[in-house]
């Protein structure tokens, strides 16, 4: 054997036994979390993340097949350019036109939250698509008539099957493929987040904006994830129309509470608020300067409202701009799979 090909060879086997122990060692999939990010609430114990289960999740996520009538889809209501919001959309439109009753939040950084939907009535990701799949003014479409079609349905069975091994396929296995699209994406990649990581400066009104911001806001949109998973009343009315997390709890002072959305992304989210009555952030912090209403419940911190000037106004949403993550919203992994 000539040196050359005995060095080769050698190369071979070193590589072929290096390959082989990433592949003992290496965990297969993880979820990806920023490095400025905590760690997060769901972490897929019991659902181990897997390809063909992301995979199938999304498509679920993108097929109106989903839906009673084959009109709506998850992505209907959740659109990937608009940080899967609804955008424009005050109130959102479900089977035969029906109108929904509250904004459709945006959906990211799932996996961290502790609650979901604006009142916080759903507490884990993995019965989460139960409300928009039986929802008469969504999805409209019972658990037991949906298995009937995904069972009817030769490509579903073959998918569940590679992803689960099962050749019946029932609700575990749906919501467990949907918590998996779900609950990977992640959206942690602004300029702000590569400005806390250190790989690109603010402009002075943006760092004057960020400053401010955590004066008069950061107490319930909290950094990282600009937000506390917490349930507040900022003020919108005095006499409520939706009464929040009080229909959860039934205690009198959680009348009018919601929870604090995120504000990642908020620049593409529009309309603002639970029920969409903000079209632009200049009404939102013309709210927070000037428009909050009195009641029982309002957060003690909004009490007096917020005090800003005109210039601290534009410098905040010079701040919020920079929460616009790019690399979220063209993310083929999280586009629509045909
Ligand atoms: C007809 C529009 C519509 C459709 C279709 C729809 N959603 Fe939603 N989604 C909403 C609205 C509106 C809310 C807020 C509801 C509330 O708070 O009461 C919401 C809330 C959510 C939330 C909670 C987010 C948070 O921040 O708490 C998740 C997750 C979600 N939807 C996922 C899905 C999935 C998965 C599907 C498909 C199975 C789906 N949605 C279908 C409109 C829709
Ligand atoms: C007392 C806690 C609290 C403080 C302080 C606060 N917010 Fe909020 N914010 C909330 C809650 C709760 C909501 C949702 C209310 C609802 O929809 O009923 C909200 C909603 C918003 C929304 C709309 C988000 C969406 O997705 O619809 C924006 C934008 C916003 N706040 C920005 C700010 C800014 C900017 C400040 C500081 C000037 C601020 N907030 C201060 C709790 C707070």
């Amino acid at each position: 054997m000539h040196r050359f090909s005995v060095y080769l060879f050698a190369c071979l086997i070193l590589a072929a036994c290096n390959k082989g122990k990433v592949e003992v060692f290496q965990d297969p999939m993880a979820l990806e979390i920023p490095p400025h990010f905590p760690q997060p609430h769901y972490n897929f114990d019991g659902n181990e993340l897997s390809e063909e289960k992301i995979e199938l999740g999304r498509k679920l996520f993108y097929d109106e097949f989903l839906s009673r009538d084959n009109t709506v889809s998850c992505a209907s209501c959740h659109h990937q350019a608009a940080a899967f919001s609804d955008p424009g959309q005050a109130l959102s439109v479900g089977v035969e036109g029906r109108l929904g009753k509250r904004n459709s939040p945006p959906l990211f950084n799932l996996a961290w939250h502790p609650s979901f939907m604006w009142d916080g009535g759903i507490n884990h990701i993995e019965i989460m698509p139960l409300a928009p799949l039986t929802d008469p003014q969504e999805m409209d479409i019972t658990v037991p008539d949906l298995l009937q079609k995904l069972n009817s349905n030769l490509q579903y069975r073959y998918l569940f099957e590679k992803a689960f091994g099962v050749s019946t396929i029932s609700d575990y296995e749906l919501f467990l493929a949907l918590a998996q699209f779900m609950g990977t994406m992640v959206s942690g990649y602004s300029k702000y987040d590569r400005y806390i990581s250190g790989n690109v400066d603010f402009s002075s009104d943006e760092k004057d904006g960020l400053l401010l911001f955590r004066d008069h806001c950061a107490t319930c949109h909290q950094e990282p994830l600009f937000t506390d998973f917490d349930f507040h009343n900022n003020g919108l009315d005095s006499v409520f129309l939706d009464n929040g997390r009080y229909l959860i709890t039934l205690i009198q002072s959680d009348k009018g509470k919601f929870k604090t959305p995120s504000l990642r992304n908020i620049e593409l989210t529009y309309p603002y608020m639970h029920d969409g009555r903000f079209s632009s952030l200049h009404e939102v912090l013309e709210h927070y300067q000037s428009g909050v209403q009195h009641s029982p419940t309002l957060s003690p911190l909004l009490e007096h409202g917020i005090s800003l000037t005109n210039d601290d106004v534009e410098k905040i949403i010079t701040f919020l701009l920079t929460l616009t993550d790019y690399a979220f919203i063209n993310n083929p992994k999280y586009s629509s799979p045909d």
